[in-house]
């Protein structure tokens, strides 16, 4: 039989960046920000998080926004075909404490969303991204022990084991969750980027956090 070719039509990136915050600042955030996050989530009584902040908040936050804004303008270029003028919009940090979890979501008014593991995460609670939900259409699944998962018939992906300092970004719109966690405290810093503007054959529209 000839060798067949498949192409993955439209994928969604997803970006990952090890180390992209040196564990200094690490250690200073967590420091900082373990004392303040709390404000309560509905979605788990052992999930707290800080009111949302901006970089101006904290030095440590103009440090972190430093070294992730570049990363934006690469990650903008795969969504949008162009190196962007990005800005991180808000940013918060979330504690989870053991037996915690987040309920599936996604970040409206946003593009780009990411996180950055600040302590090191317990590998049942690393974070999990899924295919958006239907609901209008009846569902067809051959879902059973046989199944071989692959990218064209899972319905969801749990994210590569991540150390402190890890960064990763995805399309806001993506929705993902985190299971509950086994582990100890899991402190993450997430955030969201809008661009300056876009701009459709001279139909502009600018963005401002
Ligand atoms: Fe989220």
């Amino acid at each position: 039989m000839p060798k067949p070719e498949v192409t993955g039509l439209f994928p969604t990136p997803f970006m990952r960046v090890p180390s992209a915050l040196d564990l200094n600042l690490v250690a200073g955030l967590v420091a900082h920000f373990s004392t303040v996050a709390d404000l309560a989530n509905n979605s788990s009584p052992n999930l707290s998080h800080t009111a949302m902040l901006r970089p101006s908040d904290s030095p440590l936050l103009v440090d972190a926004a430093a070294l992730i804004t570049p990363q934006l303008t690469e990650f903008g270029a795969l969504l949008f075909g162009e190196r962007l003028g990005w800005s991180l919009k808000e940013m918060w940090v979330n504690l989870l404490d053991t037996g915690g979890r987040q309920a599936m979501h996604n970040h409206a008014n946003s593009f780009i969303s990411g996180v950055v593991y600040l302590t090191p995460t317990h590998p049942d609670s690393r974070t999990v991204f899924m295919k958006s939900p239907g609901g209008l259409d009846f569902a067809f699944k051959n879902d059973h022990a046989s199944v071989v998962s692959g990218p064209y018939n899972t319905d969801q992906w749990i994210s590569p084991q991540p150390q402190p300092g890890d960064l990763v970004l995805f399309p806001s719109y993506l929705m993902h969750a985190v299971p509950p966690n086994p582990g100890q405290r899991r402190i993450t810093l997430a955030f969201n980027a809008i661009p300056a503007r876009l701009d459709s054959w001279g139909y502009r529209i600018a963005f401002s956090g």
